[in-house]
């Protein structure tokens, strides 16, 4: 069986998987039922000065049927005094020793206040501190939370001063309500990060009640902006992962999060440059048991494809994502539709016809019926029909014989270069 245990930034962990600062890292039941159910480790709900929070405070995104596609939250950081948080986590360690409890900590970006917690929490033993440089609702209006992480230089002072103290691993954990998630990554680790954690909640308003016109969720009638996190986010975390994971000059190990849900999203957040994962929304959603799917699926999964440990997936698709600009653009595809899967609800040809090339023709075989064909010439291969047919293996997309060797946007411009220069 394979080894799923992994070695982020120095922290050793059972598996990859540790439950985010978050609701399920609340309190020492919490995280202790966790570990009971066989989660690796669990970054601790942030501490802080204890705030006041707001009910109510959570709003889910229901798409389609689906619930919670997406979910988003006004709630702040621990609304517990940090005594008692400490007192738990001490007696959490305790009991798990070979499990990862990570403190996650916000203060305003001074020395003073980042040395005194840092100091404060460490005494309990924890095995490393994630910095919370991203809640992007309530704690930023108080100079904290993203107000800090969309500052490289805050970002980097923050960290710099954890590190100043901290004996333990520090994670900086980045917001994605920001242009460029590289920049204030390079800041962190400028700062001394041994990693980074992405992403944060996305700046979000959920919904409006269009009865009562509340903005959701609402509190006596009002609302706020919230954090949006879940399956919905998956996407732009994966990117946002990716795109620092193949910076040249980024060096850090980076744990990946938002909207991992299965082991399918670890295998591909870790593909893509993350050293380990953390969930909130699926655990909120589904509770804790779903590790046993979690650590199962990846444990197959490894056995099947014969990898013997999970460490050996980290990065693997990185250097193939790239820019847009070394892309081979005489790379061709079409799509092919295979009749005998096809149920003939048109779908393809409406999308083709109204929002696409206008290359599925409707024809008529020689018992009279209907059938739909690809005009492979006037196909450009942009996989909209693939996407919206709702039958599996109905329509594939092909790759065609190549006839032109490979040319990128930038092989092209040098190319033309080199032309003009000996003109
Ligand atoms: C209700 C709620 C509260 C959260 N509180 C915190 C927090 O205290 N500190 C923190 O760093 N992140 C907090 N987060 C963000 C999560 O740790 C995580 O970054 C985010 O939810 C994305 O992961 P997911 O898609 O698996 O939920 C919170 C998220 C939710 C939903
Ligand atoms: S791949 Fe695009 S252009 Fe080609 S048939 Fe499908 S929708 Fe039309
Ligand atoms: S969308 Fe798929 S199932 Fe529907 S007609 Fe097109 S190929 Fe057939």
């Amino acid at each position: 069986m394979a080894d799923i245990s992994i070695n982020f930034a120095g922290i050793k962990s059972p598996n990859p998987y540790w439950l985010a600062s978050a609701p399920p890292t609340n309190t020492g039941y919490q995280v202790q039922r966790a570990f009971e159910a066989g989660w690796g480790g669990a970054v601790w709900k942030t501490l802080c000065e204890p705030v006041l929070n707001v009910t109510s405070r959570f709003g889910g995104y229901h798409f389609n049927g689906q619930r919670v596609a997406g979910f988003n939250n006004i709630e702040l950081v621990s609304d517990r005094p940090i005594e008692e948080n400490l007192q738990e986590i001490y007696e959490t360690k305790k009991r798990f020793p070979d499990r990862v409890i990570i403190a996650s900590l916000m203060v305003e970006p001074q020395r003073d206040k980042w040395h005194e917690i840092v100091k404060r929490v460490q005494a309990v033993g924890v095995d490393g501190f994630e910095l919370n440089l991203g809640c992007p609702h309530g704690m930023s209006e108080r100079g904290m939370g993203s107000a800090v992480g969309q500052h490289p230089d805050l970002v980097e002072k923050s960290t710099l001063y954890a590190k100043e103290v901290a004996e333990v691993p520090v994670i900086t954990k980045l917001t994605p309500n920001i242009t460029d998630i590289t920049a204030t990554a390079k800041a962190a680790e400028r700062g001394g990060a041994d990693a980074v954690s992405m992403i944060n909640t996305i700046n979000s308003l959920i919904g409006v009640d269009i009865d009562t016109w509340n903005p959701i969720p609402n509190v006596n009638g009002k609302g706020a902006h919230g954090g949006y996190c879940g399956p919905a986010v998956k996407p732009i975390a994966l990117n946002m992962v990716g795109e620092c994971a193949r910076q040249p000059d980024f060096h850090i190990p980076i744990s990946g999060i938002g909207g991992i849900s299965n082991w399918q999203d670890t295998v591909e957040f870790m593909l893509m440059g993350a050293g380990g994962v953390q969930i909130c929304t699926a655990a909120m959603h589904h509770g804790f048991s779903i590790i046993d799917d979690l650590t199962e699926g990846l444990s197959n999964y490894l056995d099947a494809k014969g990898i013997a440990s999970v460490s050996e997936l980290i990065g693997k698709s990185v250097e193939k994502y790239t820019d847009w600009s070394n892309l081979d653009l005489n790379h061709r595809m079409v799509a092919r539709i295979n009749n005998d899967v096809c149920i003939n609800c048109n779908k393809c040809h409406i999308a083709c016809e109204d929002t696409a090339h206008q290359c599925i023709d409707m024809l008529v075989d020689e018992n009279g019926d209907e059938y739909l064909k690809v005009r492979e010439d006037d196909c450009v291969g942009c996989n909209l029909c693939s996407i919206v047919c709702p039958v599996e293996g109905a329509i594939d997309m092909v790759d065609l014989v190549q006839t032109e060797p490979p040319m990128s946007w930038n092989d092209r411009q040098a190319a033309l270069q080199m032309l003009n220069s000996s003109r």
